[in-house]
């Protein structure tokens, strides 16, 4: 015990707290088991399985998702959790249960679960028998003598050649294999691709061998650890500092079913506005209020489009949060409404810290309404962030949500448009984040803050959003955040935290980005071009040329160390920079069909290779390719100088979309990258959605939707959504249409065929069908039967024939 402090001692170099040495487990220490079965019991879909030492409770919450609940000493915590979707309801299940000799055997039309009477130990297996997730010691516990708790410990055999993805916002590459993972929100400025742990805390990661994969959800708010093979390189394990060991197991088999299931048990995100996915700028900070519309008049007269205005904390009155500077913003209602006249919405930051101030409203209201969080004896926690001294909501109190939510009211009505909250893991200027002694009220089930420490972000979010929508007259929220636990995707958007302008942070926020997709946070984003440093002109062109691809899609800096608005470039590449962020805006229509169908589906709208490519073995490894949405599969150049770069290609046939070149994917490729490309690619038979450039979403009402359509080889499936673009009428048949293309290629036929589903009427008059893969003009072409040859044309290698919007049938011959 001596060795493990001193070793601790010497890596933390601090003992502030008594948090160091809780990193670790004690080697040393004895681990208590469940021992062998006493008795069981059914109770409706669960069975209560009873050991000497402790008893396992095992739901059938569908046919591909268990859940596994551990009592030490026979004694369950409350079943209480913040990261299961409220409305989560599961497919009705059936399933067979059997007592043999040795074993009990839940048995379920996906996967069979063996609980072993000797020790309480388990076993998934397909129904085919292949072992899929076994226990090696399986799940047991040690006392931890250091704050009098325990750790409780999963410990699953690491089968030969699996993978492993997911956790949230993690650094280092995409497949976990061979690391250990701690979940502890962390400020990280400047952080880099060995920190760990990082902002986010999301206790999800997905395995892969023998072509199934697998998903484990361990909610579990306390800190938190996966070591994937480290340790030891035939096991991987998770364990938390405390709470109930209860973890969700998900079957795929596919992966991106996984994160599929995954969404849908922590909940899928409402439907952003429209504006949202816009592009947006931010600075530490934009002030006075002069600079702020110069900002936007800059914009407007370059013709480079943007939505969105952040406003960093010196907006504020002293950083005292909910207040304006009257000197530097002297009239913000008015400079918001004429801020809207020109196309764009305002976002402010808020932090949680509320000074300590008498003559602060917000101050004197929390004191009064007991809001702010205590130290174990009483004291109010006093910890310093911007403002100086401050107090900090118990946002885990549903009280202080409800209170919360009451301050947006002056905001809201000042016409501001979304919310950003920062700083929120929480994060404090001495000692990095609260004392572990902090208490919590945990909506009726308190605890310190090594309880509520991980959640503390989530629920701040969710407070806001909450905020925002009681004033918003029917509007739809916008928040984001940087601190998350499981299931925040209900409430907020994030991005990735303090990155630095360097082409490493590219690549990082590319795998971050397709992480939080996989791990149910699909509406993420990067400080694009880095929060700390000066990107040079190629590097901040190559990451807007990625970000278009993202769904939140903002530049942001720390403002000291210059600024980074797209025209601060030499004009080489500000033109390439405007075309990107033009694209953007013509592609939205095939972004927000993406993202509609992640709110309804739970499907990432941002997938890894191995989500699509599934048992393709070349997919494992790749991190810098991605999807965004089933269709389109882009590259992001990576490294300075790069006039090509190789890339894998998954399976299938796809378009090169600058040359409408067709390659047969599952290879390797080199693909050109000029400065003003990077590699994308469109998947043979795919249809889609593109609108007019234009300065923010809606500027004008468009006449024809353009179509993109590619020459397919199979039948192949695509989805145009729309509806209003704010407010929840798109919740009615009325407010929303979904138009189904299936686009097919039979006998010697390419034959196009559109649906739809609801009755809201696009705005748009027509379709401009672009017809790709064809080499001339068609020798037949029939819209709804009748001959349309004659109004088509040939331009560019592409055929373009506007057809009604309603058509059912197109033929093409
Ligand atoms: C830290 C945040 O990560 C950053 O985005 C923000 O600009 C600063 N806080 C100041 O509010």
């Amino acid at each position: 015990m001596d060795n493990l402090k001193e070793e601790i001692q010497k890596e933390e170099n601090s003992d502030f707290s008594g948090n160091y040495i809780e990193k670790f487990q004690d080697k040393n220490a004895e681990e208590f088991f469940a021992g062998s079965l006493v008795s069981w019991e059914k109770q409706e879909n669960s069975f209560l399985f009873h050991g000497e030492k402790a008893s396992l409770q095992i739901t059938v919450v569908s046919p591909d998702i268990l859940k596994f609940r551990h009592g030490n000493e026979g004694y369950f915590d409350d079943d209480f959790s913040y990261a299961i979707d409220p409305s989560f309801s599961a497919d009705q299940t059936d399933y067979k249960f059997e007592d043999l000799k040795t074993t009990f055997v839940i048995k379920t039309n996906v996967l069979k679960c063996y609980i072993s009477k000797t020790n309480l130990a388990t076993k998934i297996t397909t129904l085919e028998g292949t072992s899929v997730l076994e226990d090696e010691k399986g799940y047991h516990w040690q006392d931890h003598k250091h704050y009098g708790g325990t750790i409780n410990i999963c410990t699953k055999v690491l089968h030969a050649g699996e993978k492993f993805y997911g956790l949230g916002d993690k650094t280092g590459r995409l497949n976990l294999i061979g690391t250990k993972r701690e979940l502890w929100g962390t400020d990280c400025y400047g952080y880099g691709n060995e920190t760990d742990p990082v902002y986010k805390n999301i206790p999800f990661y997905m395995g892969q061998h023998s072509q199934i994969g697998y998903g484990i959800f361990m909610d579990n708010t306390f800190r938190s650890f996966f070591d994937f093979g480290k340790e030891r390189t035939t096991v991987c394990s998770f364990w938390a500092q405390g709470g109930e060991m209860r973890y969700y197991y998900i079957h795929g088999p596919k992966l991106i079913d996984v994160a599929r299931k995954y969404a849908l048990l922590t909940g899928r995100p409402q439907l952003p506005p429209k504006w949202a996915l816009g592009y947006h700028q931010s600075k530490w900070s934009y002030y006075p209020e002069s600079v702020v519309r110069k900002l936007g008049e800059e914009f407007r007269s370059r013709k480079i489009p943007c939505d969105v205005i952040h406003l960093d904390i010196d907006y504020m009155d002293g950083f005292r949060c909910f207040t304006w500077d009257n000197k530097k913003f002297p009239d913000p209602a008015k400079m918001i409404a004429d801020l809207k006249e020109q196309g764009f919405k305002t976002v402010v930051i808020i932090d949680p810290g509320i000074k300590i101030d008498k003559n602060y409203d917000v101050y004197k209201q929390g004191i009064a309404g007991q809001h702010f969080c205590q130290r174990m004896d009483g004291d109010l926690l006093k910890a310093s962030v911007w403002p100086g001294l401050c107090h900090f909501p118990d946002f885990t109190k549903a009280a202080t949500r409800e209170w919360w939510t009451t301050l947006f009211e002056g905001l809201m009505n000042d016409g501001v448009d979304g919310v950003w909250n920062d700083m929120n893991e929480p994060a404090t200027f001495e000692d990095g984040t609260f004392p572990n002694d902090v208490r919590h009220d945990f909506d009726g089930h308190p605890g310190s803050h090594r309880k509520g420490h991980n959640v503390y972000g989530s629920l701040m979010a969710q407070a806001t959003c909450a905020g925002q929508k009681k004033y918003m007259e029917g509007k739809r929220p916008f928040t984001i955040s940087r601190s998350a636990y499981a299931g925040v995707q209900r409430h907020a958007s994030v991005w990735t935290g303090d990155n630095m302008a360097t082409w490493e942070h590219l690549k990082l926020a590319n795998i971050q980005c397709q992480r939080l997709a996989a791990s149910g946070v699909s509406f993420a984003g990067s400080d694009v071009g880095g929060f700390i440093g000066s990107p040079d002109g190629e590097l901040y062109t190559r990451w807007i040329q990625m970000a278009v691809f993202h769904p939140f899609f903002r530049t942001h800096s720390s403002g000291d160390h210059g600024d980074k608005e797209p025209w601060k470039f030499d004009q080489q590449y500000v033109n390439i920079v405007r075309q990107f962020i033009e694209m953007r805006y013509e592609w939205l229509p095939y972004i927000y069909s993406v993202f509609y169908v992640h709110t309804h589906t739970g499907t990432p709208m941002i997938r890894s290779l191995h989500l699509e490519g599934h048992i393709d073995p070349e997919t494992f490894f790749r991190e810098e390719e991605f999807f965004l949405g089933h269709h389109v599969m882009i590259c992001p150049v990576s490294e300075p100088g790069k006039s090509t770069r190789r890339m894998y290609l998954t399976a299938g046939q796809w378009y090169n979309y600058w040359t409408d070149q067709l390659i047969d994917g599952g290879l390797e490729i080199t693909v050109d990258t000029p400065l003003h490309q990077i590699p994308i690619f469109v998947r043979q038979g795919a249809i889609i959605p593109k609108q007019p450039k234009m300065q923010y979403v809606d500027e004008f009402v468009f006449d024809e939707l353009t179509l993109e359509c590619y020459k397919p080889f199979e039948l192949t499936h695509s989805t145009v959504y729309e509806d209003s673009g704010d407010g929840y009428d798109y919740l009615s048949t009325e407010g929303h249409v979904l138009k189904s293309f299936d686009s097919d290629f039979v006998l010697d036929t390419w034959i196009i065929t559109q649906s739809a589903e609801g009755s809201y009427e696009s705005t748009y008059q027509s379709y401009a069908l672009r017809l790709h893969g064809l080499h001339q003009l068609p020798a037949q072409l029939l819209v709804d039967n009748e001959d349309h040859l004659a109004q088509a044309k040939y331009e560019n290698g592409v055929v373009i024939l506007y057809v009604k919007k309603d058509f059912k049938k197109i033929e093409i011959k």
